[in-house]
């Protein structure tokens, strides 16, 4: 079972933290955001935890690919990058999980339908740089701007609406990075290389249509979450309904991520 724990540091690292973040963050009060019905707001906190589970998996992704920036001397242009967006999925965790908060708490327990799991993601890893972009940028990135992208239409409360905006922003950098990254790492790749590439992103595909949309889901776990999606959509409190979310996931993969790594040269 995997839980995700999400509590703050006590000064003085907080303190530090503080003031390097103040440095980069605008202010996101919470405080008025709408009065909802209670099994409402369970909702609410439920899915923004998941948001923050996602934002949080993105923190060891982007540090391996961090690490192997420096392992294969990329240029430093990239490790600075990486490092600027790792500052942001931090900042991204945070802004989520305040928003579970405000609506009732951050859940920490991560059912196992779900395939979050940072800590496995943080263990040290064969993968090359390239293959941590595949994976986690080109797939990862792509598909999580597209659903954020998505998601602007389906907020209202102003509050929310600047977080959503403001993650936008950020991960429309992100993928611009990525996939101009990817291209250089790409390049001097052997054939059998960029084949193995091309097999690195079918796992991380299959785990987004089991964590960024519903479409791999089955059962009770299907039902539920495919509810608790319609329900926050209807609401305007930051989520698609379920079947557009599986559309843009379809889409996002068919018209920018297939066409993206056959451009870079692999084998598709
Ligand atoms: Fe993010
Ligand atoms: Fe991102």
């Amino acid at each position: 079972m995997t839980r995700i724990r999400l509590d703050d540091a006590a000064a003085p690292v907080a303190k530090v933290e503080a003031a390097l973040s103040g440095r980069l963050l605008a202010r996101y009060p919470l405080d008025a955001l709408p009065v909802v019905r209670k099994s409402l707001r369970r909702d609410a906190a439920l899915f923004w935890s998941q948001r923050a589970w996602s934002e949080y998996a993105a923190l060891p992704i982007l540090s391996q690919v961090l690490l192997r920036s420096v392992g294969e001397a990329a240029p430093l242009t990239e490790s600075q990058a990486a490092a600027g967006i790792l500052q942001d999925e931090a900042l991204h965790t945070r802004l989520s999980r305040d928003v579970a908060e405000a609506f009732g708490g951050y859940e920490a327990q991560v059912p196992p339908h779900f395939a979050y799991d940072p800590a496995a993601l943080s263990q040290p890893s064969e993968l090359g740089l390239a293959g941590w972009l595949v994976a986690g940028g080109a797939v990862g990135e792509t598909l999580s701007r597209a659903l954020i992208s998505a998601r602007l239409k389906y907020t209202e409360p102003p509050q929310l609406k600047a977080i959503v905006t403001r993650t936008l922003k950020d991960e429309n950098v992100h993928v611009a990075f990525t996939w101009a990254a990817l291209e250089r790492a790409v390049k001097p790749l052997r054939k059998q290389e960029k084949r193995r590439l091309v097999e690195i992103a079918a796992p991380t595909v299959e785990a987004a249509y089991r964590s960024l949309c519903t479409d791999g889901l089955s059962g009770a776990a299907l039902k539920s979450e495919r509810r608790l999606r319609q329900r926050l959509a209807d609401a305007r409190l930051g989520c698609c309904p379920p079947d557009v979310e599986t559309d843009v996931v379809n889409e996002a993969l068919q018209r920018f991520i297939v066409p993206g790594l056959q451009r870079v040269g692999l084998p598709l």
